[in-house]
Order: C-alpha cells, then structure tokens, then sequence
C-alpha cells in the first residue's frame, strides 16, 4: 500500500458530514487536500467534523443538478456518499429514488460536463441479499430485496453505464457495515455497534435481534475510508466494481461478547423479534479483488477497531 497525498488537489465529499463522509474529510485534509463538503445534514451533522481541519462546507442537496455542477467544476477528485440510509429509504421510496439515483445521475453527469480525474460511488453490500456463495464475490448475482438495495444498485449501474458511454472515469466502491467513531446509534448499518456500546456502559441487557447467530462483515471506518481513497487515486479503478470489507465473518452475538469484555460487563442479551429491513442471514465478503488490483487490504482487525471505538465511546458519551 503507499501513502495517499492530495496535495494541490480539491476533492468534493457528498455526505462528508456523516458518519464515513466526514471520517474520510479528515483523511483528504490530513493527506494535503482542499474538501469542499456537501450535505443536507438530513442524517449527518456539522459536529462530526473535526474542528482541526479546514474544509468548505455547502448545506444543500445532490438533487440540485445547478448545485452539484458549480461544486464539480471546482473539484479534481469526487468521492459519492450522500446517500438515504436504508431506515429513511424503506419508510419512503420515492425520497431514496431521487436522492441515491437522481443524486447520483446528477453527479455523473455534471462530471460528464466538466471532466474530474476520477470518481467514486459509495454502494453497499445489501446489494446481494442472501448470497448463494460464501465470501460474495462481486460478480455474484444481486439479489435487491429492499428499496435502498436497488437504488444503491442503480447507482453502480449508472456508474458502469458512464464508464462505457462516456468514458467517465468512475469505480463503485461495495460496503460491508461499517463501524467506528462518529457513528450514530440511529446509522442503522452498524448502529448497533453504538446501541450496544451503550446499553452495555449503562448495564442494561443488549437487544439482539433474531438468535444473534447471523453473521456480518465488521469493517472499521479508517479501513473503509483507506480503501475508498486507494480507489479514487487509482487509475486501475475505473470502470469497476470493489467489495470493501474485511474477509473475516462475525457473529452478531460474539460482537455482544467482545464489546462487553472490553466495557469490562457482563451481560445477558436479550432476543427480540428480527428486523424487517435487513432479513439477511450470513454475510462476508471476498475482499481479493480490491486486494490483487488497487494493493489495498485491511490493517485494523475487529478487536482493536472496537477498542477504538470503545474509546471514543467513553470519551464522547459521559
Ligand atoms: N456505514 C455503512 O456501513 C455503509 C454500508 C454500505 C454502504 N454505505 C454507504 O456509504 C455512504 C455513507 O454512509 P454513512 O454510514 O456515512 O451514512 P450517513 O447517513 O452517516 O451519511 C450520509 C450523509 O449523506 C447526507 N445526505 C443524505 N441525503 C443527501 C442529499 N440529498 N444531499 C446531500 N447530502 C445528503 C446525510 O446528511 C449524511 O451526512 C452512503 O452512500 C451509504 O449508502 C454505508
């Protein structure tokens, strides 16, 4: 891996006041970069920014295609994140579809107008659904059982589709829950992370959905936004489609059980009924694409990510 510089570069950040957006904000600046920032602060917010680094910030919305061409004719670099959240996109489709394809065609196309050096698109692993192959290879079939899936999905579709038509020099990158300092108990893709954190610290019993015996990736967001900024330095990356996550599977359960030991508690979940919006019961994700073709691979292992945010945890909640 070689160490990222945007020196002399302005890189726009849609949804740089959430939770990954303003982790990886942090990053460009601290690596040399001008960050223009645009949000609408519908699910972020100004205090995740770090007060030590300079950005512009533009409260306004990826569906203002006026907005969205004044921003990306400044930039060098465009890193896609704003996005409706999968909690937000199930209560209310028709906002998901303008603000996740809309947001994203806008994008695209005023980087069509004004040519950047690279894009990339934040997608998520909800794209696969209940895969068929354990770890999910990026070419396995997509399987969109929730709204927030097949706009994500759209997203990469429009991605791929400028790559070839125009010649965009755009990559999607893949998701696998996130988690880390800065995220919202209400960010509902590992927000539990954070319920957890906290029902524990106020020894109560942690809810587990389900048995708890369902699995997810764990990637911590230093990883994710690592990842995310190899790709969009990297002329390898265009025109394709990276899994960003760790390999590693994990048992919702056994994240009860490490959290607590690192709270210094002990607990006793408590099960309740399954959610409704993420019916999925195994995932991890085959991370040797990114690996073989950008050089990228994780270097924070889940007990060390969770002792971070175990920290910033304490730090920020007493
Ligand atoms: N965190 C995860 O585990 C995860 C997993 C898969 C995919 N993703 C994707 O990564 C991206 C970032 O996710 P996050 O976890 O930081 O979520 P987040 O909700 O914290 O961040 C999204 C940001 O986009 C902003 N936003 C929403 N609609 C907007 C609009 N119309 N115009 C401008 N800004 C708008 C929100 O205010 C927020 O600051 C999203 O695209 C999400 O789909 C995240």
């Amino acid at each position: 891996m070689t160490e990222l510089s945007f020196a002399g570069k302005t890189v726009l950040v849609t949804g740089g006041a959430g939770f990954v957006g303003s982790n990886l904000v942090g990053r460009v600046a601290r690596a040399g970069g001008k960050v223009i920032v645009l949000d609408d602060l519908c699910s972020g917010t100004l205090d995740n920014l770090d007060n030590d680094i300079e950005y512009e910030f533009i409260e306004g919305s990826v569906t203002d295609s006026a907005l969205v061409t004044d921003l990306i004719k400044r930039a060098d670099f465009v890193a896609h994140l704003a996005a409706r959240n999968i909690v937000v996109s199930t209560k209310n489709p028709r906002d998901d579809y303008e603000v996740n394809i809309g947001g994203t065609l806008n994008v695209l196309m005023a980087a069509r107008e004004h040519p950047v050096e690279r894009i990339v698109y934040t997608s998520s692993a909800s794209v696969y659904g209940n895969p068929r192959i354990i770890p999910i290879l990026e070419d396995e079939r997509p399987h969109t059982f929730s709204p927030y899936a097949v706009s994500k999905l759209a997203g990469e579709n429009y991605c791929y589709a400028f790559y070839e038509t125009y010649h965009l020099p755009v990559a999607s990158v893949r998701y696998s829950n996130v988690y880390g300092p800065k995220q919202s108990p209400t960010n509902p893709y590992c927000g539990v992370i954070a319920k957890f954190m906290d029902s524990i610290s106020r020894g109560e019993h942690p809810s587990v959905h389900g048995d708890g015996q369902q699995t997810r990736d764990f990637t911590y967001v230093d990883d994710a936004v690592e990842a995310t900024l190899t790709a969009l330095l990297s002329p390898k990356s265009e025109g394709g489609v990276y899994n960003i996550g760790t390999g590693t599977e994990t048992k919702v359960l056994e994240l009860v059980h490490i959290i607590a030991r690192l709270l210094g508690r002990e607990v006793i979940p408590e099960h309740i009924d399954r959610r409704d919006i993420d019916n999925i019961r195994r995932r991890v994700v085959s991370i040797e694409r990114i690996r073989t073709q950008l050089r990228w691979q994780p270097t924070v292992t889940l007990e060390e990510g969770l002792r971070r945010t175990v920290d910033w945890f304490l730090q920020t909640h007493r």
